[in-house]
């Protein structure tokens, strides 16, 4: 039996798990998720949790396009159960045709559209999400094509991501002006070690009722304790990818974390995603992860609420501008 809460994305009539599976595992080199096996494991675990929003991306994949491939194939005929948020808008390096680094554009959309329902082997997307500005096209252009997509059913919500807090209101404002379809959700770097969404994302988020969909929420594992005393366990994400932040990371800051979690007798990751959960903008914490194992305890660790002491208690901890800027 699970017990997922379950939330409106935003201000759209769209309900999805409160917690996500952040799909960039799958078909990652060195990971367990590599093959479509490990890869299969992962998503029936969330599946039989209760997880029901899974958050994927074109580019995601050793090659662009194989998160999706192997999204599809492990969702199977229970792809109508699911909420899938995919992406455009990175480079997709020729995989899409020439883009000539417009990938807002119309054309390039139109493209991108038909390429993904192909590998996700659906004839629809729930979120479809434009991964990145584009320095070239205007966003009028962009929404204009992306409400095309609503209008001819290939798409049902639009989102966007890695927006500053000015974009977000430019995106909004020009959608109003034109009457379209508006972005219901936005996904950006937000975890307790990089809080700089708070500057101007978070409240853009809440001012334009979009669902806040916070990624790295475990800081790429570092938040989950198991890297707290300075050695990387065999297998794990940081042996093999982004190595760096191993050195980069305050080891005295994850320590009083962890005393934080253990005073209350809960875990560091308990802790991350509930601190997450508890923001006013966020409508889901889309993890990733590699093993089933993981996926099942993620998916029950936003039961905890923090008081208002204990968030004040986060914020020594860590600080709005943080300590060290983790990239
Ligand atoms: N919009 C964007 O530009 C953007 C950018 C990045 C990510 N994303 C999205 O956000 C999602 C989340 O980001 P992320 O997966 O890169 O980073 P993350 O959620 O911060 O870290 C995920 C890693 O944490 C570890 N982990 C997860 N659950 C665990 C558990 N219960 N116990 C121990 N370790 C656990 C796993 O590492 P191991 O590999 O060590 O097992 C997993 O690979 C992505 O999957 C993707 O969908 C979007």
């Amino acid at each position: 039996m699970n017990s997922v809460e379950y939330r409106r994305l935003g201000n759209s009539g769209l309900t999805i798990s409160a917690v996500g599976l952040g799909c960039n595992n799958l078909g990652r080199a060195g990971t367990a998720t590599e093959t479509q096996e490990g890869a299969d494991a992962v998503i029936h675990a969330s599946l039989e949790s209760g997880i029901t929003f899974f958050d994927v991306a074109d580019v995601y994949g050793r090659e662009p396009g194989l998160s999706e491939i192997m999204l599809g194939k492990a969702l199977g005929s229970r792809r109508d159960e699911v909420v899938i948020g995919t992406k455009f808008g990175m480079d997709m390096v020729g995989a899409n045709g020439n883009d000539f680094d417009a990938r807002g554009s119309r054309g390039y959309i139109i493209r991108a559209v038909e390429a993904s329902l192909r590998r996700l082997g659906t004839d629809y997307i729930d979120l479809y999400q434009f991964h990145t500005p584009d320095q070239r096209t205007p966003i009028a252009e962009t929404l204009a094509a992306l409400d095309d997509l609503v209008q001819a059913g290939k798409v049902r919500y639009i989102g966007h991501s890695n927006r500053s807090g000015w974009q977000i209101a430019d995106a909004e404002f020009t959608a109003r002006m034109q009457g379209g379809e508006r972005f219901i959700s936005s996904q950006n770097h937000y975890n307790l070690l990089d809080r700089r969404a708070e500057l101007e994302v978070c409240p853009a988020a809440e001012a334009y009722g979009l669902g806040l969909l916070p990624y790295f929420p475990l800081a790429n594992g570092l938040l989950t304790g198991k890297y707290s005393d300075g050695v990387a366990p065999e297998g794990s994400r940081l042996t093999h990818a982004r190595t760096h932040l191993m050195h980069q990371v305050d080891y005295g800051q994850l320590r009083e974390f962890s005393e934080f979690a253990v005073a209350r007798d809960l875990t560091e990751l308990q802790v991350a995603f509930s601190w997450l959960a508890a923001q006013p903008s966020v409508s889901s914490v889309i993890a990733g992860a590699t093993r089933p194992e993981q996926v099942r305890e993620n998916a029950q660790a936003i039961a905890w609420k923090p008081s208002v002491e204990e968030l004040s208690e986060l914020d020594v901890i860590f600080p709005k501008t943080p300590k060290v800027a983790l990239f």
